[in-house]
């Protein structure tokens, strides 16, 4: 018999957190990944980004390596290595093809310990020199005075001279840092694709998490360097000198990316990235691989609760979904507080039943604006002068109207944004959808998180707040109906 009696809870909502390669899905977004066509992974926040790094990185080291992990870059260090010699759009493309270069080399030195060849022991003395270590830490990499040329087997040249050592932050070399760094890598890179060759690995992937981290407040300075990042990415990925494939891969939420522009945006949307999506099918096989590890391989949604059917005649694990922003985060943050109601009562065996399913969605609602919180504060700090102007209503439903006469009553004086934009932005981000007219003559309400496609409709009247935040914002459903 199935009882949920012994199960503690459905994991922890962070990848770091989580024992998630227990549990682990393989979506389409792995294959994608490996393929090595792909240059940026795109995705919400709790949309599975570090557990991608994670199953990549912790399933296949040889060739993934140590993900490369942004917490607590030093931005600040970083963007005096400004390149003066290259455009705007381009001005750290050099620094970041350096970092690349040499946590390439780590890499490597690393793979092939067992293994000697000339090549790798002079990209290990080049690290050995520099840092004391073969693992120097990302962050310290581009913090020291100075780099010292040693263990190359074609050293860098400027204008035709050797270089015996590149200097960090000297004025008088400004105007040649550029040219320093970016050769500098290139000689790195040589070696590397060699190394790579010699030890017979056909890809090699480096992974870039947590860049949100420095970079939830984007100035023009930090937009430079995340385009950089991008562009140094995919100069690496491009180069057709090198003997072995390089795959760095840069994972980014999606709110992010919005924020920036440079012209080959589009094409790198468009071409080289994967675009996290779930969707009822596969969050439903991310629960049930998680039933799988905990209760046995058998196990299977319909044997955790008990088939009841919730308001509107709606399934539970409908119910559960449409409360989600479709992220595996929140299904699992769902499922640990239902299982907290559960757990109190003596039912044995223990599934779920409707009445954990109600009283669950107190705390969950908090969670689900908190969340929100964290990913919107940085845009727009009074985002919740939104919401409240969206609680005025009572009702989950409202009018365009009725949202604009309120908003103005309640708007902080600090808050910069008009009930238009404002408006704007809680579409933006899934907080409120509109009523779209659909084909044949009906309507349904289109909300971002589900139908991208679709757009903001500036003309709209009618909206509506997501049911997830129905709890938090003290609304009510006016009818059980269609929606
Ligand atoms: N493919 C998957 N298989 C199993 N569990 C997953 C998968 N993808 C994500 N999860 C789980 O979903 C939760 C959120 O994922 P994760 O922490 O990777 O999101 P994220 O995109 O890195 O979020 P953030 O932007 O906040 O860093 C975690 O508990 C993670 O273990
Ligand atoms: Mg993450």
């Amino acid at each position: 018999m199935v009882t949920l009696r012994t199960v503690e809870s459905f994991g922890e909502i962070a990848a770091e957190d989580d024992p998630v390669l227990d549990y682990f899905l393989t979506t389409e977004a792995v294959q994608d990944i490996e393929s090595g066509k792909i240059l940026l992974v795109l995705g919400r926040k709790g949309s599975g980004k570090t557990a991608l790094v994670r199953h990549f990185t912790e399933t296949n080291p040889a060739t993934h390596g140590q993900p490369l992990s942004l917490r607590s870059y030093p931005w600040g260090t970083h963007s005096a290595l400004v390149d003066k010699g290259a455009s705007e759009t381009e001005a750290y493309v050099a620094s970041w093809r350096l970092l690349i270069a040499i946590r390439l080399a780590s890499m490597v030195s690393e793979l092939g310990s067992a293994k000697f060849s000339d090549t790798l022991e002079g990209l290990r003395k080049f690290l050995m020199e520099n840092f004391g270590t073969i693992r120097p830490e990302t962050k310290s990499i581009l913090s020291r005075p100075k780099l010292k040329v040693v263990g190359l087997t074609i050293g860098p040249q400027v204008a035709g001279i050797s270089l015996g050592s590149i200097t960090f932050g000297d004025p008088t070399r400004e105007k040649v840092i550029g040219l320093e760094l970016d050769s500098l890598a290139n000689s790195l890179l040589t070696d590397i694709s060699t190394a790579v060759a010699e030890l017979r690995i056909e890809n090699l992937y480096l992974h870039f998490d947590e860049l949100d981290q420095g970079l939830d407040i984007l100035d023009d300075v930090k937009k430079r360097m995340l385009i950089g990042l991008i562009l140094a990415a995919r100069d690496i990925k491009r180069s057709t000198e090198f003997r072995a494939n390089v795959s760095p891969i840069v994972y980014l939420r999606t709110d992010i990316w919005e924020q920036v522009s440079f012209s080959d945006k589009n094409k790198i949307t468009r071409s080289s990235t994967v675009r996290l999506k779930w969707n009822e099918e596969t969050l439903k096989a991310l629960v049930e691989s998680r039933l799988a590890a905990k209760l046995g391989p058998t196990v299977s949604w319909p044997d955790i609760e008990d088939g009841g059917k919730m308001r509107g005649s709606q399934g539970k694990l409908q119910h559960m979904l449409a409360r989600t922003l479709l992220r595996p985060r929140d299904v699992i943050q769902f499922l640990n507080e239902a299982l907290k109601v559960a757990r109190d009562r003596t039912d044995d065996p223990l599934v779920f039943i409707n009445d954990d399913f109600n009283a669950c969605r107190e705390e969950y609602s908090e969670y689900l604006k908190d969340e929100l919180s964290d990913e919107i504060d940085p845009h727009w700090p009074n985002w919740t002068d939104g919401l409240r102007a969206c609680s005025r209503t009572k009702t989950i439903t409202f009018q365009k109207e009725d949202f604009l006469k309120n908003y103005l009553q309640i708007r902080a004086p600090e808050n910069p944004l008009d009930g238009n934009a404002a408006l704007e932005q809680l579409y933006r981000f899934s907080i409120v959808g509109y009523l779209r007219p659909s084909g044949g003559g009906g309507s349904s309400w289109s909300f971002r998180y589900s139908d991208e496609s679709a757009g903001w409709d500036a003309t709209a009247s009618r909206l509506k707040v997501h049911i997830g935040l129905k709890e938090h914002a003290q609304l009510k459903e006016e009818r059980i109906g269609k929606d």
